[in-house]
């Protein structure tokens, strides 16, 4: 257990007191078994473990899911599985989730984990770069979540925005970039320049409507109007 609240400290950028967080963690759904399991399999096997969506923010996503009840889904940077899993708990019986990662050695390890939940049917992993993959997707989609390379993030959402159905939800994470969204930006730093795109995007686009949450790095959510 307290190795557990060490890794959800250190998993939450810090925007509001510690405390605060703990409490609202104790008051929000626990976190389901086979996502303890793979968040603690992933702390101790893989590189940057922090990328994780992680026990809260995996309740929001899920939350989310089960109200839009999509029938497919489209992830954009599966890392380890865990936000694709909580994704997964909202979808349709006959629905699909396509989620895309560049990175081949995370391949096997998220099999397992989609195998042993109630959704590994359902999902369909796509290894390579998302920008090649989306065109070729031929499917829409009902709940799409953005979070892959930064730099990328303008370039995802004109690669995706036709492929979201009207009515359907875009989340996008990290969008506040630990605060750099709000300080002076050098000029090397692609990430944070396009994450303020990004953002500016996001609210001007009149085919969405958009509220940026203040979880975590920054959660938007964005829902496309017509
Ligand atoms: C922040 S992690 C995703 C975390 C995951 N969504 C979760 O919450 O558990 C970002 C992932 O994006 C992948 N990625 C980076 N650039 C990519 C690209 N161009 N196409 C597809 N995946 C990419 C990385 O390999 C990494 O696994």
């Amino acid at each position: 257990m307290e190795e557990e609240q060490k890794v959800f400290k250190l998993n939450m950028a810090h925007f509001i007191p510690e405390e605060l967080e703990e409490y609202v963690v104790t008051h929000s759904e626990n976190e389901p078994e086979l996502l303890q399991q793979l968040s603690r399999e992933t702390y101790q096997k893989i590189l940057q473990p922090r990328m994780l969506s992680g026990h809260y923010q995996g309740r929001l996503l899920s939350l989310l899911s089960k109200l839009v009840n999509p029938k497919n889904i489209l992830e954009i940077g599966t890392y380890t599985g865990y936000s694709a899993l909580c994704l997964a708990e909202g979808i349709q019986p006959s629905g699909e989730l396509h989620t895309i990662d560049i990175n081949e050695e995370l391949f096997d390890f998220q099999r397992t984990y989609f195998d042993k939940s109630a959704y590994g049917k359902q999902i369909f992993q796509h290894l390579g770069n998302a920008l090649e993959i989306i065109p070729k997707l031929d499917k829409t989609f009902d709940l799409i979540f953005i979070d892959a390379d930064k730099e990328n993030y303008p370039n995802y959402f004109h690669t995706i925005i036709d492929k979201l159905n009207v009515n359907g939800i875009l989340l996008s994470d990290n969008v506040l970039w630990s605060g750099k969204v709000t300080k002076p930006v050098k000029d090397d730093d692609l990430a944070t320049k396009a994450l303020l795109e990004y953002n500016t995007l996001l609210k001007e686009d009149k085919r969405i409507e958009t509220v940026l949450l203040p979880i975590r790095d920054g959660l938007t959510i964005s829902r496309k109007s017509n």
